[in-house]
């Protein structure tokens, strides 16, 4: 793509996010990058991109991949499955991209699993959990991949850790009936604590839209459960974790991935202090890429690069190594490149990537304290 149609293509996007670095003259390969920029999750969005932008950049420093230069455009999906319906058919049918990167959320990677599979172009979720993002009623969408574990290991790895090490034999859950995501994580757990012993005390949904939870928490309440498993997004749980505290609720707080973020604690006040929550990486973590690249991100977006971001940067670089092997542009060959992938080291950790295009791969533990996430331990699956 020249330079003057690469203008053409950003202003069509809607919000001018894109802009095709390369040169020129040369190859180029056009990839669609699909992030929550607005939204109820704009944080997970920001870092993603932020990350996208270092994996390219680093890439194009070289010469590109496979001798292609990395051209791309950014959609907003809004954290809407709507939404990320509409610009996976923009990114395929107009800008004419060859893979995708994205979605961030299961909820908007559900649907653009279903268009790249239907497209047959190759799409890597950095992020998103739910196991209906690679594979439907028993069958894989075998042009989806992702760089992160799922919610099976997740959720499980939280039960574990509420029995096994915090040593409590109840819990409550409430959780987004509407969100597979949030639906199957809180099912995992329930499974799982279950299993080791535990008691589900309550196991109560609630909608998208609700902002109201005092008569969900007055159950939690009643009930004495010792843990409540809140498994969605920052701002929801910012919203349930300070209603619960000023109901009295006494619980110790547990969670899942979609906790990480800076504006839970700007939501929740001290409501979340001393809670638990799985995540994928911490920039505690003392092994040198970890320390190699929070220098990286920091020096170039003056924060800390928080789990999404991490594990764009590492999935993008993923889907950069498929493009090498495959050696071109083609997206069926592109395809074909990620499945030969076996194993990546990146900077959340070593992964194998399994049949259905998962990603196993260890977890970790954090506790906010102060305010800040403090990493507690690893797990491996
Ligand atoms: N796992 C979340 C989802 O599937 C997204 C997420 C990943 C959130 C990593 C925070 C950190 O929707």
């Amino acid at each position: 793509m020249k330079r003057a149609s690469a203008v053409v293509a950003c202003i069509l996007a809607g919000v001018c996010l894109a802009a095709a670095a390369a040169s020129a003259s040369g190859k180029e390969i056009k990839i669609g990058l699909i992030t929550p920029l607005s939204g109820d999750v704009k944080t997970f969005g920001e870092s993603v991109k932020n990350s996208f932008l270092l994996a390219v950049e680093e890439a194009n420093a070289k010469g590109g991949v496979a001798g292609m230069k990395i051209a791309y455009v950014i959609q907003d999906d809004k954290n809407d499955p709507t939404e990320a319906a509409n610009v996976a058919n923009l990114l395929i049918n107009r800008h004419r991209v060859r893979a995708i990167v994205g979605a961030v959320t299961s909820k908007a990677s559900i649907p653009v699993s279903d268009i790249a599979q239907a497209m047959k172009i190759p799409a890597l979720t950095p992020t998103g959990t739910n196991p209906k993002i690679t594979v439907a009623d028993g069958k894989r969408k075998d042009y989806m991949f992702r760089s992160c574990f799922i919610d099976p290991f997740q959720g499980t790895v939280m039960a574990r850790f509420s029995v096994e090490t915090l040593k409590k034999k109840t819990a409550a859950v409430l959780y987004d009936a509407s969100n597979d995501y949030s639906k199957g994580t809180a099912e995992v757990f329930r499974e799982s604590f279950g299993k080791l012993g535990g008691k589900i005390l309550a196991f109560e949904a609630y909608g998208k839209d609700d902002v109201d939870f005092s008569a969900l928490l007055t159950k939690v309440k009643a009930s004495g459960a010792e843990i409540l498993y809140l498994p969605d997004y920052y701002s929801k749980v910012g919203l349930i974790a300070r209603q619960a505290r000023e109901k009295g609720v006494k619980a110790q707080f547990v969670g899942v991935d979609g906790w990480d973020s800076p504006d839970l604690v700007k939501i929740a006040g001290d409501a979340v202090e001393g809670g638990y929550f799985v995540n994928h990486y911490s920039p505690d973590d003392t092994r040198p890429e970890v320390q190699a690249w929070v220098r990286k991100y920091r020096e170039r977006h003056g924060q800390l690069p928080d789990a999404l971001g991490t594990l764009a940067y590492d999935g993008t670089r993923m889907l950069f190594e498929a493009i090498r092997r495959a050696g071109s542009d083609d997206p069926g060959k592109i395809r074909d490149a990620l499945a030969s992938i076996r194993d990546f080291s990146g900077v959340t950790g070593k992964m194998a990537l399994d049949a259905n295009g998962d990603a196993v791969k260890s977890a970790a533990i954090l506790r906010i304290e102060g305010g800040r996430q403090k990493f507690v331990r690893t797990v491996n699956p």
